[in-house]
């Protein structure tokens, strides 16, 4: 060493490592105020670089990434939800649904919002026809009752309810329409029942022309969903439950491209071969099918928790 050199200079350095940027990044998000943010930034930051260490993630596909997410991008729109259809697919709807909706048992589960609510849809009369323009589906009359968890009627509750088209469309899909179809408001009567005047469930594909469908079929996945109906419930002094009703036929019921299968949805829908008074009533001749679904929802642990509170939530995910 030449003399007065200082030491450091001639001494081997270390070349920067990857745990050495983790680090460095991990620090400067560490400043954060907002203590919910700094969490969810360390942990996500933590994760991710783990994720892609694990994988030796090479920059080919660290550019593929960026395209499929920028292709995702581009597709959404005001009838289009790409990043909602990665969500789901990949199970993290679900995940997020089943920690942020607790339900006590006997509660009406919740699963999937999915893409295809609308605002809007019409107020209905107990036993109006959502399916009024579908013509080839067999009719179904969908009823039963909203209840508390003590199996008391729940009054004047909303059922916000919407479904795909026979053809396995949703109205918003389908070119050659115009306007909302499949979509109801319906209102539970004194004693908390509700009638529903639709067609048999289809089972049908979720969009799969776009990143969505590429990542599913590399992967060697189905784009399909059992047959089923959506469903708000929402009441005042309750939780609103988010959730479907699925037919117990379906083919698809083990194996549905977004996870949303829970065994307390499942649900008979009964064919009819006979003409019946009620349904006549209700302008359905057979053959029709009909379907028993009671909903229990949990009380609100917040107060203020209403109607409204359900409707902010869907004008959130879903102003569409
Ligand atoms: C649906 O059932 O409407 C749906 C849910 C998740 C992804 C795609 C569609
Ligand atoms: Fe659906």
């Amino acid at each position: 060493m030449a003399k007065g050199q200082p030491k450091r200079q001639n001494e081997a350095r270390r070349n920067k490592t990857e745990d050495d940027i983790t680090a460095e990044v991990l620090a400067r998000f560490s400043a954060t105020q907002d203590p919910r943010l700094r969490q969810i930034m360390l942990s996500l930051i933590g994760h991710l670089h783990a994720f892609v260490k694990e994988v030796q993630l090479t920059e080919a596909e660290w550019f593929q990434a960026i395209e499929i997410l920028t292709e995702a991008g581009k597709m959404c729109s005001d009838k289009r939800q790409e990043f909602i259809l990665f969500s789901d697919t990949l199970g993290v709807s679900m995940v997020v649904d089943l920690l942020d909706h607790r339900k006590p048992d006997g509660a009406t589960e919740s699963t999937v919002f999915g893409p295809f609510h609308r605002l809007g849809a019409p107020e209905m009369p107990a036993g109006g026809n959502i399916a009024d323009r579908d013509h080839t589906g067999t009719p179904a009359l969908v009823s039963g009752r909203v209840l508390d968890l003590d199996g008391n009627p729940v009054a004047g509750a909303v059922l916000d309810v919407w479904q795909a088209q026979t053809n396995g469309l949703y109205d918003s899909q389908d070119q050659a329409l115009d306007g909302l179809h499949m979509r109801g408001k319906f209102r539970s009567d004194a004693e908390g029942r509700y009638l529903i005047r639709t067609v048999l469930p289809v089972n049908y594909p979720i969009p799969s022309d776009g990143p969505v469908g590429a990542m599913l079929k590399a992967t060697g996945r189905h784009p399909w969903r059992p047959a089923h109906i959506h469903f708000v419930v929402s009441a005042e002094g309750y939780e609103p439950v988010t959730t479907h009703i699925f037919d117990r036929t379906d083919p698809y019921l083990q194996s549905d491209a977004v996870f949303a299968v829970k065994d307390s949805l499942i649900c008979d829908f009964v064919r009819h071969e006979e003409a019946d008074p009620e349904a006549r009533r209700a302008g359905v001749e057979p053959p029709f099918y009909v379907a028993h679904f009671d909903f229990r929802l949990t009380p609100s642990a917040a107060a203020q928790a209403t109607v409204m509170d359900a409707q902010q939530r869907l004008a959130a995910l879903g102003a569409r």
